[in-house]
């Protein structure tokens, strides 16, 4: 994949042109998710770098601090993954007519009227991620906004990503979507029955199987890789299996993903002939990341005390409520169809209040129906019996 590098001057300073995009995130959600290896999951890497590293840019100080190791930004120009996503974004953007190939990426901010973002925010949610901006009075109105708009982005395979609920107490909703429909370079002949070992047994499936075909391939030690192409080469389908055939190497497998590199592991392909045998499948994934995010280490950006000071001069009391990630793939014999949508929410809403009547203090008995005060105490000494 060829992405051009290109420095990009933004409001004076100047911004280091970078190949890559952070991707330290990628496997270590990955291995999050997949607690449970009897389930199927599906993440979208890209869309929730690019969520991530926009919240990053949000904020400031020691919540900034805490994100910068888990998704991989790299010090001491901080600045560069911006030209990275300018660069991937573009690429993704275009997609050749000719090669039966169609990818597509959405970024748009949400912005309750009457919230004022700071503009150097915004331009950099414009400048480099292609962002536009929306705005919403009403959470019914900001849900209808967003989930059509993600719709539309990801030809429906994504629906109802936020709901009102979530949107109560938003200020802010930050939304990123891609899409990708590739074709196989070579296509499977029709799948035939097959067995699959899952964590319920052996079971009956439809496995797709190839000639034996010239491909990219590395045996690792406890895992082999093979890479299927699409018709347009510069995409590909990496399949990583545990070499022995047993759920306790796939749980290792697993386990080792936080350590894993999906682009080292692309440097050490070689061509060689393989058999390729593999399912069709189709993959619906619906997740809701707090948890998984604050396993990873941010945590800040969840409690009221989170430093939002670069996403809005009104930032006291300002958090995120909310990260929410959909996708959807399915591979069959003709190619892939995939789509993922992300929402990041924030907000002010009602952070996790810590009441520890640890000083004196008033009780009251009360009755809502009636509006009666039943008992009234004060607690000067809980000492005293
Ligand atoms: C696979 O290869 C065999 C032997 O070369 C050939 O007879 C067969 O037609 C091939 N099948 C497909 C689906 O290409
Ligand atoms: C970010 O924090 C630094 C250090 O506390 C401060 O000087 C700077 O003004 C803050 N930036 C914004 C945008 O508030
Ligand atoms: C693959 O494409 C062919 C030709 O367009 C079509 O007839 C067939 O139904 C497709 N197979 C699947 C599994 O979508």
């Amino acid at each position: 994949m060829i992405l051009r590098c290109i420095p990009w001057l933004l409001y004076g300073m100047a911004v280091t042109p970078s190949c890559e995009v952070p991707s330290a995130l990628d496997l270590k959600l990955m291995k999050e998710v997949t607690v449970n290896l009897g389930e199927n999951h599906a993440i979208s890497p890209f869309v929730m770098s690019t969520l991530m590293s926009q919240v990053w840019l949000a904020t400031n100080g020691s919540t900034r601090d805490e994100i910068t190791p888990v998704l991989g930004v790299t010090q001491p120009a901080p600045l560069s993954f911006l030209t990275a996503y300018k660069s991937a974004i573009s690429y993704l953007s275009s997609s050749s007519a000719s090669s039966q190939l169609t990818t597509s990426v959405f970024n748009r901010m949400y912005v309750r009227s009457g919230f004022s973002v700071r503009p150097t925010f915004t331009n950099y949610l414009t400048a480099y991620y292609g962002n536009t901006v929306g705005t919403f009075s009403t959470p019914a109105q900001g849900v209808t906004l967003i989930n059509g708009d993600v719709a539309a982005a990801t030809e429906d395979r994504i629906q109802d990503l936020v709901q009102t609920s979530h949107l109560r107490f938003a200020e802010v909703v930050l939304v990123s979507a891609m899409y990708f429909k590739g074709v196989w370079k070579q296509t499977f002949p029709p799948a035939a029955p097959g067995t699959f070992l899952t964590g319920n047994g052996e079971k009956q499936v439809n496995m797709m199987k190839l000639n034996l075909t010239e491909l990219q391939y590395a045996n690792m030690g406890t895992y082999d890789v093979v890479a299927l192409p699409y018709t347009d080469e510069d995409y590909c389908m990496l399949l990583i299996r545990p070499l022995e055939r047993s759920m306790s190497a796939a749980t290792a497998l697993r386990n080792s993903l936080g350590t894993l590199s999906v682009n080292s592991i692309v440097q050490q392909l070689v061509g060689q002939p393989v058999y390729v045998t593999l399912p069709r499948f189709k993959i619906e994934s619906d997740y809701s990341l707090v948890d998984d995010m604050q396993q990873l280490g941010i945590k800040q950006i969840f409690s009221a005390g989170a430093d939002f000071s670069s996403l809005t001069d009104d930032w006291q009391g300002l958090f995120v409520t909310a990260i929410l990630h959909k996708v959807f793939i399915e591979v069959n014999e003709n190619g892939t169809e995939a789509a993922g949508a992300g929402a990041v929410i924030i907000g002010r809403g009602n952070p996790p209040a810590d009441f520890k009547a640890d000083r004196p203090f008033f009780a009251v008995v009360y009755n809502k129906q009636h509006k009666i005060n039943m008992f009234t105490a004060y607690v000067g000494d809980p000492t005293q019996a």
